[in-house]
């Protein structure tokens, strides 16, 4: 062939490209796709959506794009084309049809950190299998049983050891306390000793790899974190074998209430499925219960009536206790924490420990109008519509009161488990991937509060506050300082 026909033929051939892709564009229905802009190449919008920003808020990012474009717009972030949802409804509907429409869908940073068979990343029947077991390990019947005993016990551990007009960092305090519990509960590790310190420190540079940039090279703090994973499942694994050779021996009541036990009798999953759930529920139970506990501390000295009218429930229930000589509290005591209940949700409304969800349509999806194409990323944000003042008034004011089932906000109304809209409120997440242990971080928030109302005081002793990185911290730690009081 010569070159004039080489050419004739390459130029003929890219005209006929041509034509067949604009065919097919204009076969292609027009979608109509939320407004929004799609920034950098790659990078898209992701460093705006992710600068740190107070975490009563819901940062500067959202807050401006919210007001060009509406509750729902397209992005692109995480790398991924992707529909950001502050749509209470739309959010329902994301997390409804879970596994139908849309699928969990974590950036694979995390997959990596947490591990494959982690439960956050799971899909499909693996999930479903691994949520059985979280959930008979959670179970009401455990809680009321075993769990609530231990809660109260590693409370007072933490809260005893708190010295008179002494300062510390509260947000250490609150993991101190979670950690153990969960610790304890998971492989029978006791509370102080050298091997479970030693534990919660990996789990400091572990935590700091989960939310930092997957950049795998020497010294960044992903890298640090996937070191730190394998120390963590090597020290799993030392557990695991050693409880496998008791077994052996016929020690049964060693460890028989704990998780790692259960998973040994009752199910058939490899090691590395073990490994995982075993890490993974250990970061998902005292991550968030911890930083929910600090916020609570955090808010209650800026509304002097919600601690008054906490005082009041409390030494109502402790008193009822002295009379009839128990000293242990008991489930029916939980559930006279009426107000409490009022304080938990309201804490969880305005600081929202989890801020969104990583989701992607496996189908082609229309909602109101909108069409979201089957492939693209889904961010349900369910902190926006905590603090949407179309849902909620005065969203960035701490009001327990708002969530008295009638409506009062009288110190006399009561405050059932959840108004003022169920399908508001997604705290715990929805739908088939709701937290499970949404109940044990309602119990742990309930009896820590419980034991400092009645023998503390406090204040913030250097100004803090939480920001969202999007994980929830307090620089500073949130340093307070205490004061011992006896409310009986
Ligand atoms: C205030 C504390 C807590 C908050 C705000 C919280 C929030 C959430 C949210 C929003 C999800 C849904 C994630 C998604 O759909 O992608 C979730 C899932 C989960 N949480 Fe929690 N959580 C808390 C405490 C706990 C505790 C104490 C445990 C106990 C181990 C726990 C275990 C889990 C597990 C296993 C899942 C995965 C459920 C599944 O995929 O089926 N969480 N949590």
């Amino acid at each position: 062939m010569s070159d004039s026909q080489l050419i004739l033929y390459s130029i003929t051939s890219i005209i006929v490209l041509l034509i067949i892709f604009f065919l097919i564009k204009r076969r292609q229905p027009k979608l109509n796709l939320p407004p929004g802009k799609m920034g950098w190449p790659f990078l898209g919008e992701t460093l705006g959506y992710l600068k740190p920003y107070p975490a009563t808020t819901i940062g500067e990012f959202m807050q401006e794009h919210i007001e060009r474009y509406g509750n729902i717009y397209k992005s692109n972030l995480f790398g991924e084309p992707t529909i950001v949802s502050a749509d209470a409804g739309l959010n329902r509907f994301i997390l409804q049809n879970e596994g139908k429409l849309f699928e969990c869908s974590y950036p694979r940073s995390i997959g990596g950190i947490l591990g494959k068979w982690s439960m956050l990343v799971l899909v499909g029947d693996m999930h479903r299998d691994m949520r059985v077991i979280s959930l008979n390990f959670l179970s009401h019947a455990r809680l009321r049983t075993h769990l609530f005993r231990e809660v109260e016990k590693h409370t007072l551990l933490v809260l005893n050891s708190w010295k008179e007009n002494s300062s510390f960092s509260a947000q250490d305090e609150a993991k101190r306390f979670t950690f153990n519990l969960m610790a304890k509960h998971i492989m029978s590790m006791d509370p102080g000793k050298l091997e479970t310190e030693q534990l919660k420190k990996e789990y400091v540079t572990f935590m700091k790899g989960v939310i930092s940039a997957p950049l795998d090279f020497p010294g960044t703090p992903y890298r640090r974190a996937l070191k730190s994973r394998s120390t963590i499942l090597k020290f799993i694994e030392g557990k695991m074998v050693e409880r496998v050779q008791k077994m052996k021996e016929g020690n049964e009541s060693f460890g028989e209430e704990d998780l790692l036990n259960w998973v040994l009798k009752h199910t058939n999953l490899t090691t590395e499925q073990i490994l995982d759930l075993m890490l993974s529920l250990l970061f998902a139970g005292h991550e968030t219960s911890s930083v929910a506990i600090a916020l609570a501390i955090y808010f209650l000295p800026g509304c002097p009536r919600a601690i008054q009218e906490l005082k009041e429930e409390h030494i109502e229930i402790a008193r009822a206790k002295k009379k009839s000589g128990e000293i242990e509290l008991t489930w029916d005591d939980y559930k006279k924490m009426e107000f409490t209940q009022c304080v938990i949700n309201e804490t969880l409304r305005l600081g929202n420990v989890v801020r969104f969800l990583h989701r992607k349509a496996i189908k082609d999806v229309h909602f109101q109008g909108y069409d979201i194409p089957c492939g693209w990323k889904v961010l349900p944000v369910i902190a926006a519509v905590h603090l949407d003042p179309s849902l909620f008034d005065e969203p960035h004011h701490f009001d327990p009161w708002r969530w008295q089932t009638n409506g009062s906000r009288g110190p006399s109304s009561s405050c059932a488990s959840v108004t003022p809209n169920n399908n508001i409120f997604m705290a715990f997440g929805g739908g088939p991937r709701l937290c499970s242990g949404s109940e044990l971080a309602k119990l742990e928030m309930a009896v820590f509060i419980h034991h400092l109302i009645l023998n503390f005081q406090w204040e913030i002793s250097d100004a803090d506050q939480a920001f969202a990185h999007p994980y929830l911290e307090f620089p500073k730690g949130l340093p307070i300082r205490v004061q011992r009081h006896s409310l009986l």
